[in-house]
């Protein structure tokens, strides 16, 4: 059993949790995600490390409502237990060997993007971060960002908040007004989004890292689940990323794969929700 040590609701549908899981946090690093069980007939479903405090013993995910597993998660409260929390799983971040980088996040790709801008201002790296967000009630984070990064853009869809329009748009500005000011860009988000991303970076010819979020199962590389092509080779997000390069994913198969349980998954919301 792993104790919620403090839960907050940051935008609508957008949960911080605080998990006491001393050993997770003692060896957790930017990147790494663990796999969370609510109860005993819950699925693992997997979270980005969002923060850790080795001290504390505790690691923080931020997670979106979307079904049936992070509903039930939804529901519990600080001083709740929830059955099993497994981790570090994947390969953790090393950005710190560029000279400048522009973190790029669409929505709750955020948890991703947070503890590597954390890692970068420690390091005294020069990065600058893109959010980009449905509207200003789902921008999270943002205060601590913007403290961290060098500049802050935030686009929005609607518009009421920071520019309107898609992080995509900022990223084409930024690029066309200084082609070399960055030599690594790193995007995570909904796939479309990352796939519209790296083909800017693609026509600019700029290293781009993509964090996939693949559906998976038992995050060890058995199960075949996770399943993507890089480069012409297959790979397993879970052991091998979920950070790949992004110039080489094959977008087509990646948006295929994570649209394969929609029907069902939307099937299963409802019923628990009765909606
Ligand atoms: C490495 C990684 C890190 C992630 N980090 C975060 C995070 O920090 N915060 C966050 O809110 N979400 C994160 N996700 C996505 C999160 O795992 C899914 O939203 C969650 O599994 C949904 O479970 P559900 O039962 O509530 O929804 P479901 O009804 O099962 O599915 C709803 C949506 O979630 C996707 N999904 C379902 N099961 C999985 C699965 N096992 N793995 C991946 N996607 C799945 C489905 O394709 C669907 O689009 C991450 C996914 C991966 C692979
Ligand atoms: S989740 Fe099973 S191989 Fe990656």
């Amino acid at each position: 059993m792993y104790q919620i040590i403090a839960k907050r609701v940051c935008a609508p549908e957008v949960i911080e949790y605080v998990i006491y899981a001393p050993v997770i946090a003692s060896s957790a690093a930017p990147g790494q995600f663990v796999m969370l069980r609510v109860d005993e007939n819950g699925e693992r479903v997997p979270f980005t490390i969002c923060d850790f405090d080795r001290l504390k013993g505790s690691v923080t995910i931020l997670v979106q409502t979307v079904g049936v597993s992070t509903y039930k998660l939804s529901l519990k409260n600080a001083g709740d237990d929830i059955l099993d929390l497994a981790g570090p799983f994947g390969e953790a971040t090393d950005l710190k060997n560029y000279s400048r980088i522009l973190l790029v996040a669409g929505g709750i790709g955020v948890a991703v993007i947070y503890p590597q801008a954390k890692v970068l201002n420690s390091k005294d790296c020069k990065f600058d971060v893109i959010l980009g967000v449905r509207n200003s009630q789902m921008l999270v984070y943002s205060n601590e960002i913007k403290i961290l990064s060098d500049y802050l853009y935030i686009t929005s869809d609607d518009g009421s908040v920071g520019i309107k329009g898609f992080v995509t748009d900022k990223i084409g500005e930024l690029l066309n007004a200084n082609q070399s000011h960055y030599d690594l860009v790193f995007a995570v988000g909904p796939p479309p989004m990352m796939r519209a991303v790296c083909e800017i970076t693609k026509r600019f010819n700029i290293k781009t890292i993509v964090s996939l979020n693949s559906i998976m199962l038992d995050g060890t590389g058995m199960c075949g689940c996770c399943r993507v092509t890089i480069g012409g080779q297959v790979k397993y997000s879970c052991v091998h990323g979920p950070e790949f390069d992004g110039h080489l994913v094959d977008w087509n198969e990646v948006i295929f794969r994570s649209k394969r349980f929609n029907a069902l998954e939307k099937e299963h919301y409802c019923k628990l929700r009765g909606l």
